[in-house]
């Protein structure tokens, strides 16, 4: 009797669930997303579901937006067009590889907190994060630490406390590998490293055009004297057939 009766309410409840507009509304959103309201903003959490790419589909109202712990591999451009009043949004824990440029297109204004720790970026481009306000975590991913990423760092407000967590996983000067990236743009401007490089090309290939120019000069020069040479040669046995055709000549008005 007692076990019938646990059935009853239960029954009801899920059917005066499924009566619930909130419920119906539910089937509609992608599997493992759920809506909610913390602290009067519009959340959305996707958390741990298993995803391999933004969802489509999320609400258009949403403040907070929670897709962390998925397996999204990287982020399209205009991924989050559809979102214009989003505040913050949590890419932490995915595959994250690559960031299109354009991806936060349209979050520029409100956007105000951008995680994307604990992924799989090597490197992005500046451009990818161009106008946006947001305070970003880049911590913990595999970062190639070069003139591209410095310029990065330079274009985004980093999120408190987050920068310790940038760390070289790669670099073209092996003693940068493990180290803070902060603390190596504060020795060593990387950028200009590659400035200097791409200068000391130039002088290389500079050089190699004067000398090839010099040495064609020189072998001019010296083909040049042979030719003099042998003309002064030519110049000098002239008078004297020139001679030959004056005698000849009064020879000839001789006669
Ligand atoms: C969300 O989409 C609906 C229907 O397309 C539209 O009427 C509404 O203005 C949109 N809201 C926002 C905040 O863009
Ligand atoms: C940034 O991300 C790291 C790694 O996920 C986390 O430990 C840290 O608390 C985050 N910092 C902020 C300010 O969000």
């Amino acid at each position: 009797m007692r076990a019938a009766g646990a059935v009853v309410p239960l029954g009801l409840t899920l059917s005066l669930c499924c009566l619930h507009p909130r419920c119906t509304e539910s089937a509609a959103f992608p599997k493992g997303c759920y809506p909610s309201e913390e602290e009067g903003l519009k959340t959305f959490r996707c958390s741990n579901a298993r995803l391999t790419e933004v969802p489509r589909d999320i609400p258009n109202d949403t403040n907070k937006l929670y897709l962390d712990s998925n397996r999204i591999p990287f982020l399209p451009r205009d991924a989050f067009r559809e979102l214009p009043l989003l505040l913050e949004l949590d890419l932490s824990h995915n595959a994250i590889a690559s960031v299109e440029s354009g991806a936060f297109r349209g979050l520029a204004e409100h956007l105000r907190s951008l995680d994307l720790s604990s992924n799989k970026l090597v490197s992005v481009s500046k451009d990818a994060f161009s106008n946006l306000q947001a305070k970003v975590n880049l911590s913990d991913n595999p970062w190639l630490c070069d003139c591209r990423l410095q310029e990065l760092i330079r274009t985004v407000e980093l999120a408190a406390g987050s920068s310790a967590g940038i760390v070289c996983g790669s670099s073209a000067q092996e003693e940068h590998v493990g180290k803070a990236f902060l603390q190596v743009i504060a020795d060593t401007d990387l950028c200009n490293v590659y400035k200097k490089t791409t200068d000391v090309a130039m002088l290389v290939t500079m050089f190699g055009w004067f000398a090839m120019v010099i040495s064609y000069l020189v072998y001019y020069v010296r083909q040049n004297q042979e030719d003099a040479r042998r003309h002064l040669e030519y110049l000098k046995s002239l008078p004297s057939k020139q001679r030959r055709s004056e005698e000849s000549s009064t020879i000839s008005t001789v006669v």
